[in-house]
């Protein structure tokens, strides 16, 4: 898959047009699924605690909404975002029923229709992994554009370590899901993601490791163990383990 190209955009929307009927039960629907979005949410909240009733929040591929519910439940004023729109249908039924929900938009994250120093977060998970480095600096200079000085940013990666040390399992299981070695996926690592974001001018506040795929060891006997031990993998010694990290950091 060429990654910068006009042809993979819309390999992306075909990709997840297709996926999009079976996009949320396949990734937080099984054991590890919801282990991992148990983690993944805990995390979201707390970081996301400073935010203030008036702040707008700016959602870059909420995809079926599995972020999105949790800005509805956090009552945040958001506009959600997504290349595909079959995608973003199921993440808008998912908050149908909130007291909150976003505003919609149909966008390449790579050319936001937001207007410079606009918002005052963007939040985006599981997304920037579909890409390698010179394109993830592409989407991260897009988001710091419409982001205000100061503005947080909330933005997660596939982690470089975790992923190597299970390259084997992972290798089998990619093979016998997509008929691929690796799909979709870049992994990142921890140091040169950072120095990424200073050389875009922003300051990272924060690395916070989420999941592990090891831990659904644990969740075969208890859930609630599971999301316990995540919590070793937040921070070092154990980040290292962790299957993503989370990056906070604020626009200088
Ligand atoms: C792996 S899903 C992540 C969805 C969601 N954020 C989550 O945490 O589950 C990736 C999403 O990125 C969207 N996407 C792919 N390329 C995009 C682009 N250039 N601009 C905006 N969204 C894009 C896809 O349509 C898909 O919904």
């Amino acid at each position: 898959m060429k990654n910068d190209s006009i042809e993979n955009k819309n390999e992306y929307k075909e990709f997840y047009t297709e996926e999009s009927s079976v996009y949320q039960r396949k990734r937080y629907e099984t054991l590890y699924g919801k282990i991992f979005k148990t983690l993944h949410h805990n995390i979201l909240a707390e970081v996301l605690k400073p935010l203030k009733k008036n702040d707008l929040v700016l959602e870059v591929a909420c995809g079926t909404g599995h972020t999105s519910i949790l800005l509805a439940e956090l009552e945040c004023n958001f506009i959600s975002c997504d290349l595909t729109p079959a995608m973003m249908q199921h993440a808008k039924q998912r908050v149908a029923n909130m007291p909150v929900q976003p505003l919609f938009v149909e966008a390449d994250a790579k050319i936001l229709p937001f207007a410079d120093n606009s918002i005052d977060w963007v939040v985006s998970t599981r997304f920037l992994h579909l890409f390698p480095y010179e394109i993830q600096v592409e989407v991260l200079t897009e988001m710091l554009r419409v982001l205000k000085p100061n503005g947080k940013i909330i933005v997660d990666f596939d982690n470089w370590s975790s992923r190597w040390l299970l390259a084997l399992p992972f290798l089998i299981y990619n093979l016998v899901r997509y008929q691929r070695i690796a799909p979709y996926s870049f992994y990142n690592k921890i140091s040169k993601t950072k120095e990424i974001l200073s050389q875009l001018n922003a300051s990272v506040d924060n690395v916070i490791g989420v999941g592990g795929v090891q831990l659904v060891i644990a969740g075969l006997f208890s859930k609630p163990l599971a999301v316990k031990l995540g919590h070793f993998h937040r921070k070092p010694p154990l980040r290292f383990l962790a299957e993503q990290f989370i990056v906070f950091a604020h626009k200088l």
